[in-house]
């Protein structure tokens, strides 16, 4: 930003004892500075909406993010300083079917930026009563979702639906990056069924390329792939994995928890088509450790989350004239309905596991669903499907 603004700042000390005229002259200096220090802070804001700073996508599970969140000031003001990093952040974990939370946390993320932050909020995503939903935050002035759905993972009535919370599928328009049109697909897998999860993340990575026409997908957030969910000797079965085509960013031995106790990986970017891979800086992928980069203590940032954000850099658009979109949307986009529900059972072997992990219904002959071994009403393929 080559702009200097060079006021001289009077010297105090050569002003001698003040009399009464000189006293009217310091008051016009201070005056002048303080003018001065407007001038800079409209200028520094003009150029900040002209010059984009580094361009940074996130995923965050903000474990449990509701009204107790918002509420905390200290929790509040860490929630936005971390935000602030981000032109684009994928949220997993919000827990409210109202939306007042989440609001809530934007607005305050607005008020201390002067950015025109949105949201584009997910249905409320689960198998039983507790339920969660994804939020994308972004930067609107910069950034346009001009599609967006929920994977159709299959049929929840007859328990054989493939993800307890399917993905929301986003594509976004970017104006400040060299890649101009990507898609996000955000996640956050059942732990139980993490390994089965990761794999059908294959699926739905096979349906966005058909759906939206493109290759330029990055499916992001709690992948739950690491530790006692998934282990070394599960990766060879996974085929979101195996796929050349997509890469991971976040490695295995990262550590995405705050817990000192372990180091687990599970939350990870993984990218496909050669425009994004390209607009990527792939040295830029890291999770933020909330103790290190802002000064926490194990209880100030176990207050935020049980997980830290993971971040990575798009390259800039070196041409980029300065064009922004309108923000006259409505603040708070809903992303509609998934599909549960609309769907009929015929074929469905309700004696079986395959294909139904996760499946409990008082109707159901046996259950699929990780507590049948205590309940003891586990179907006989139970293990040899849910538990690969
Ligand atoms: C939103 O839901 C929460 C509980 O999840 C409740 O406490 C709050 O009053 C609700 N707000 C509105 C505006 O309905
Ligand atoms: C799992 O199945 C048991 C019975 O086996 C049931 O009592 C429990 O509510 C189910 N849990 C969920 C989350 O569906």
């Amino acid at each position: 930003m080559p702009f200097v603004v060079a006021f001289p700042i009077p010297m105090m000390a050569n002003l001698g004892s003040p009399d009464v005229m000189e006293l009217h002259l310091l008051d016009a200096w201070s005056h002048l500075r303080e003018m001065r220090f407007l001038i800079l802070l409209a200028v520094v804001a003009a150029c900040s909406l002209q010059v984009s700073h580094a361009f940074k996508i996130a995923a965050f599970n903000i474990e449990r993010f509701d009204a107790h969140k918002v509420d905390d000031p200290v929790v509040l003001n860490l929630l936005i300083r971390i935000l602030r990093r981000y032109e684009l952040i994928a949220v997993q974990e919000v827990m409210n079917a109202n939306d007042t939370a989440i609001k809530r946390l934007v607005e305050e993320l607005n008020v201390a930026t002067g950015l025109p932050y949105n949201l584009l909020i997910s249905d409320h995503l689960g198998r039983g009563s507790y339920r969660e939903k994804y939020v994308y935050i972004f930067r609107e002035d910069i950034l346009k979702p001009t599609e967006w759905y929920h994977y159709d993972d299959g049929c929840e009535n007859c328990g054989s639906d493939s993800f307890l919370r399917e993905p929301f599928v986003v594509r976004f328009s970017s104006l400040t990056t060299g890649l101009k049109d990507f898609v996000l697909a955000t996640i956050h897998t059942s732990p139980d069924y993490a390994v089965l999860e990761v794999n059908a993340l294959y699926d739905v990575w096979e349906d966005a390329k058909q759906r939206l026409h493109t290759e330029n997908i990055m499916i992001l957030g709690d992948f739950n792939a690491d530790c006692s969910y998934v282990t070394a000797r599960h990766w060879p079965m996974i085929r979101l994995r195996q796929d050349e085509r997509l890469q991971w960013f976040i490695e295995d031995g990262g550590d995405t928890t705050v817990s000192t106790n372990n180091n687990c990986a599970y939350d990870r970017f993984v990218v496909s088509g050669a425009e994004f891979l390209n607009a990527l800086i792939p040295e830029t992928a890291k999770p933020i450790n909330l103790q290190k980069e802002y000064g926490l203590t194990y209880a100030e940032a176990k207050a935020v989350s049980d997980h830290y954000p993971i971040e990575i850099e798009l390259r800039k658009d070196e041409l980029y004239n300065g064009q922004l979109f309108g923000v006259d949307s409505s603040f708070g986009i809903s992303g509609g309905l998934s599909l549960n529900g609309v769907c009929d059972c015929a074929g469905v072997d309700f004696a079986s596991c395959d294909g139904r992990c996760g499946a409990y219904s008082r109707t159901f002959p046996c259950s699929c669903n990780a507590s049948c071994t205590s309940y003891s009403d586990c179907c006989t393929n139970y293990l040899a499907f849910c538990k690969p």
